[in-house]
């Protein structure tokens, strides 16, 4: 088995902490680690990992894996082309070393998981049934009507005729709108994606080859001219910068779910804590909280505050009489906003960069 970590995202969510220079995988939220060492850490011990993030981070990737004392090949993206392509160099590179029959875990660098034991049995359930062939998902049983993840339905009809772990996959609905995401909740049955995977490196691209030829065809240009530098690879820059931009959920989970008699996608249901900390609010949730519903970090006082995020990474923050609020204070940045309304940091975060 190849981990395959994704570490190319730009967090903006939690900006102003995650900015672009210095994205959330590297950051250490949820603990001393950084997500991406928390990442490794959760792995057990494992050989070698696969890393593919933004030329722009190498040496953050580099001395975060060499702290967590984790050896690494590290591929370098001169432009970020979401998911899909990622996934992509690292299958083609398994398969030119001829390891396409390799199973690879692919795993998102900024994910919380509490219980690693859970996480690793279950890593272990996958690995038998990706090597029979099948594309494994991870489900997460839902508890909102959220619009930030993709939905998995499990067949579990068809699910009980098996003496195995895992469910066929009915549908795969990704990021749907709230609406849509209300009545499979309501309906049932449906699992939360957790942005983790497991395939062969094979039938990885054996299924992109199907749905999205144009991405595999830029990839495979990218990884024909490659140049290794240390542990850094670097992909053809013009070929990769032509290639589509697509995530893999839209790119191949939700087509191959689609496409008639296609039985190859299960899931397999992770109870394990796992968070996918998109959100100030996200955090908020899974973090330890006063008596009075606060997360308090750094340099703060807070009087008569309720239900409240509160952060100074310098100076003195004060906060007097407020609920439900989300504080983050920097050196260069500082983000008020109504706990309802975190998602829409993004809207401030463009906003940032149409004005440079
Ligand atoms: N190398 C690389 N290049 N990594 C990337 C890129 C890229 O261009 N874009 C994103 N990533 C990394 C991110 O750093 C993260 O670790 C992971 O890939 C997933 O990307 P996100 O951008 O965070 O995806 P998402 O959260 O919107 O949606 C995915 O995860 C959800 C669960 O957290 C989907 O798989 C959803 O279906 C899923 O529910
Ligand atoms: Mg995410």
């Amino acid at each position: 088995m190849i981990p395959v970590i994704m570490a190319g995202g730009s967090g903006t969510r939690l900006w102003p902490l995650s900015r672009t220079q210095y994205p959330k995988q590297f950051l250490g939220l949820n603990s001393d680690l950084s997500m991406l060492q928390e990442t490794v850490k959760r792995l057990g011990s494992v050989d070698q990992v696969c890393l593919i993030c933004n030329e722009e981070h190498r040496f953050l990737a580099a001395e975060q894996m060499r702290v967590a004392n984790q050896s690494c090949s590290i591929f370098l993206e001169p432009v970020g082309r979401n998911t899909a392509p990622a996934i992509a160099l690292a299958a083609i590179d398994a398969v030119n070393k001829g390891l396409g029959g390799e199973c690879l875990l692919v795993l998102a660098a900024d994910h919380v998981i509490e219980d690693e034991q859970t996480f690793q049995k279950v890593i272990a359930q996958a690995e038998p049934l990706a090597k029979e062939g099948c594309l494994v998902t991870f489900g997460i049983v839902p508890t909102h009507a959220e619009t930030g993840y993709g939905y998995i339905k499990a067949d579990v009809r068809k699910g009980d005729d098996q003496s195995r772990d895992a469910y066929p996959v009915a549908e795969f609905v990704e990021k749907p709108d709230l609406e849509t995401a209300q009545t499979y909740l309501d309906e049932g049955g449906y699992y939360w994606n957790s942005g983790m995977f497991m395939f062969r490196a094979d039938r990885y691209l054996e299924e992109l080859g199907k749905f999205r030829p144009d991405i595999l065809e830029a990839c495979q240009k990218a990884m024909l001219d490659t140049s290794t530098d240390m542990d850094f690879i670097r992909v053809d820059a013009e070929a990769f910068k032509a290639c589509p931009d697509e995530s893999v959920d839209y790119a191949v989970m939700e087509p191959l779910c689609a496409a008639e008699g296609a039985d190859s996608v299960v899931v397999l249901p992770l109870d394990a804590g796992w968070s996918d900390v998109g959100s100030w609010t996200a955090l908020w949730e899974i973090k330890d909280k006063d008596s009075d519903g606060n997360v308090i970090n750094g340099d703060v006082i807070a009087h008569s505050t309720r239900n409240s995020y509160v952060m100074s990474t310098s100076r003195l923050v004060t906060t007097l009489g407020v609920d439900n609020l989300i504080v983050v204070d920097t050196p260069d940045a500082l983000l008020v906003a109504d706990k309802s309304k975190i998602q829409d940091v993004k809207k401030i975060v463009s906003e940032i960069k149409d004005n440079n």
